[in-house]
């Protein structure tokens, strides 16, 4: 009786196996060995909707944890800091902090329910700057050789005077030499509007990651590792029609695996024509969930660029886009550099745009003028 369905088609939630990547998570696997100063331990992950930023940020925050570091997620929203202040840090100390555990044994008189949060209050006021408490949780988890994370998911929502704060208590653990690492990730426009904001200068500091496409082999590999291990199979030509389909798209990945088993879960093989049946919804949800939601803020010159490139079935020539659009070059130059800025098309050859995300041609062409 095989498996219940390993794949995972939604935003935010890591797949069971992870496709490529292993370089990064390597690089910063190494960079907590080297200790404080080495420049992976502050990262900034960028890419399209889909990409697996989120996952790398999950993965990154495991490897930390596997070596024992206390891992912060730095809360959404504007009183990011005040959160960390005055909950989330002194209840780390609470834990952590020996010495406050000591005092609340041998204080004597209180004991029982909110005893934690009144010593913790006593020795680490919530007025105390959280630089302090931050520095003093970073010395109790020295003597057990770790260290602590913070990460940041869509980054490109969050408020760039909370992270310059935030940034300026962060730059005081690394010039004290604290173990600490911080990884970010947002969506590329945004990450890049926020790093021309003052106050981010150790954002842009940071190393830039920049998540591309799986290749063919790593979504071969990662669709059969997922089927085989949830007890089904899938045959040479399933992995190429898998490929086909999933353009190396990390979400599609997911989409179409958890879409192919459906199709007679009971079946020990998973074949090409479960695999390719898959399309017509795949197009369905890009255009739903990936397309509509990135073209629809563009300003009208930038989507027509999109609609006279959706005429080609591959890359299209600049030339012929000014044509089609009646522009002058310099005018499509303008388009597209800003499409390429939003990752939505890429350079392909002297002269030549192609789409980032498949399916954004289908997604074009189905919509009314
Ligand atoms: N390396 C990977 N291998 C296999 N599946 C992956 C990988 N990366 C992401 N996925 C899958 O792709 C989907 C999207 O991943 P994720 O939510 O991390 O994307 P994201 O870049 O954070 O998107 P968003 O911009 O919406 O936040 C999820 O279903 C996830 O399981
Ligand atoms: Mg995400």
């Amino acid at each position: 009786m095989p498996a219940n369905n390993p794949f995972r088609p939604s935003f935010g939630v890591s797949p069971r196996v992870l496709a490529g990547r292993q370089d990064l998570l390597q690089d910063f696997d190494v960079a907590l060995d080297e200790g404080p100063g080495s420049p992976l331990r502050s990262l900034l992950v960028s890419g399209p909707r889909g990409m697996g930023k989120t996952v790398v940020l999950n993965e990154l925050e495991d490897i930390a944890r596997t070596r024992g570091w206390l891992v912060l997620r730095l809360p959404e929203g504007t009183d990011m800091l005040e959160e960390l202040e005055g909950s989330t840090v002194p209840a780390l100390l609470a834990e952590h902090d020996t010495q406050a555990v000591r005092r609340r044994l041998t204080g004597g008189g209180i004991s029982g329910l909110g005893s934690v949060s009144t010593d913790v209050e006593d020795r680490y006021p919530v007025r105390q700057s959280l630089t302090r408490m931050l520095g003093r949780l970073s010395e109790v988890l020295a003597v057990h050789e770790t260290g602590m994370m913070f990460t940041l998911d869509e980054v490109q929502d969050a408020d760039p005077d909370v992270v310059g704060r935030f940034a300026t208590v962060y730059q005081h653990l690394v010039r004290d030499e604290r173990e600490v690492a911080f990884a970010a990730a947002g969506l590329p426009v945004g990450v890049d509007q926020l790093l021309r904001q003052g106050g981010t200068t150790f954002l842009r500091r940071a190393e830039r990651v920049h998540l591309d496409l799986l290749t063919d082999e790593e979504v071969a590999e990662a669709a059969r590792a997922t089927v085989t291990e949830a007890g089904r199979t899938l045959g040479d030509e399933a992995v190429g029609a898998f490929g086909q389909i999933v353009h190396g798209y990390p979400y599609l990945l997911q989409l179409v695996g958890y879409h192919a088993w459906r199709v007679d879960p009971a079946r020990e093989e998973i074949t090409a024509r479960d695999v390719h049946r898959t399309r017509p919804l795949v197009v369905e949800r890009m255009g739903r969930l990936v397309h509509a939601p990135a073209v629809a803020p563009l300003p009208e010159g930038q989507r027509s660029y999109l609609r006279a490139m959706a005429v080609d079935d591959g890359p299209s020539s600049t030339r012929e886009i000014a044509e089609r659009m009646g522009v002058p070059m310099q005018q499509q130059n303008v388009y597209r550099a800003r499409l390429i800025g939003r990752e939505l098309i890429r350079a392909t050859g002297h002269g030549f745009v192609d789409v980032t995300l498949p399916y954004l041609r289908e997604y074009l062409r189905a919509q009314p003028r």
